[in-house]
């Protein structure tokens, strides 16, 4: 890595511990007005300074997140279908690499859809972004998206991070799943989970913290973080999972503790 790239990239996964609290409000571009995230600034802004990173479109960061803001960014450029069109995997390339450096972007983020009709097209995207990715320093985040039909598990996810780190990915997104620790081993760079559907804010802390204990580098999370009624004692609790070492039940403890509930439970995993 150049001094460009390993600079962005210590950005985006921090130096040391190799662990990373990415703040994803990018549902938009496909899933329209997504609840919560109605009004993107109104989402972002308290969450912003508490997020190690901020994954989002040109449309999002332009409209709705001060320029001002030292937030590195990690910036989607892939998309084209909507949840009601003919097929989700059929993306492209959105936004040129003049226009991710012009925005500043520390990371660019692309979907793949491995099993898809369309799994050559996004494979090629990739190719293509790393390939730009790597002529000006930016690292690349593949999102390894999962269609409806395909299995969430460590046999389908590890092929699919796998490939988006043999085409060059410097990062890859993954869901977690059982056996985790085999997706990880699979793929020679980091990898980071989202966090899904929205879950009772305990079942999310569950997740991070058994994801973090089976060999992630942190998360890429949305709606389990701005969906909660808390979602700044949220972050705080992901993030004390993800840099802190904290347990499942740790966290949950500071969650409750933060936005003014009680911990009922004393079970310490
Ligand atoms: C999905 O393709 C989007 O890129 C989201 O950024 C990703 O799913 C992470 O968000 P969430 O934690 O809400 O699943």
């Amino acid at each position: 890595m150049d001094w460009g790239m390993k600079n962005r990239f210590s950005q985006i996964i921090r130096p040391g511990t190799g662990r990373c609290v990415m703040l994803a409000v990018d549902h938009g571009y496909f899933l329209g007005p997504t609840e919560r995230l109605e009004n993107p600034r109104e989402t972002i802004e308290p969450l912003l300074n508490l997020a190690d990173s901020l994954m989002l479109t040109r449309g999002v960061l332009r409209s709705s997140v001060s320029p001002e803001s030292n937030t590195p960014i990690v910036l989607r450029v892939s998309g084209g279908s909507s949840i009601i069109g003919e097929d989700l995997s059929k993306e492209t390339i959105t936004t040129s690499i003049d226009e991710a450096i012009r925005l500043n972007a520390s990371c660019l983020a692309l979907s793949i859809f491995i099993g898809s009709k369309y799994e050559f097209q996004t494979l090629k995207n990739l190719s293509k972004l790393v390939n730009e990715g790597e002529k000006y320093g930016i690292p690349v985040l593949a999102v390894t998206a999962v269609g409806k039909e395909m299995a969430r598990d460590s046999r389908y996810l590890g092929l699919a991070c796998r490939i988006a780190a043999e085409l060059g990915a410097h990062v890859v997104k993954t869901y977690h799943c059982a056996d985790f620790r085999k997706v990880v081993d699979g793929c020679p760079v980091p990898v980071i989970i989202a966090g899904g559907k929205k879950l009772p804010e305990r079942d999310a802390l569950s997740l991070t913290a058994d994801a973090i204990q089976d060999g992630a580098s942190g998360v890429d999370m949305g709606r389990n973080i701005w969906q909660s009624d808390n979602p700044v004692a949220m972050i705080k609790a992901v993030r004390a999972i993800v840099h802190e070492n904290y347990n499942a039940q740790q966290a949950y403890d500071l969650f409750s503790e933060l936005s003014g509930l009680k911990s009922t439970q004393k079970r310490v995993r």
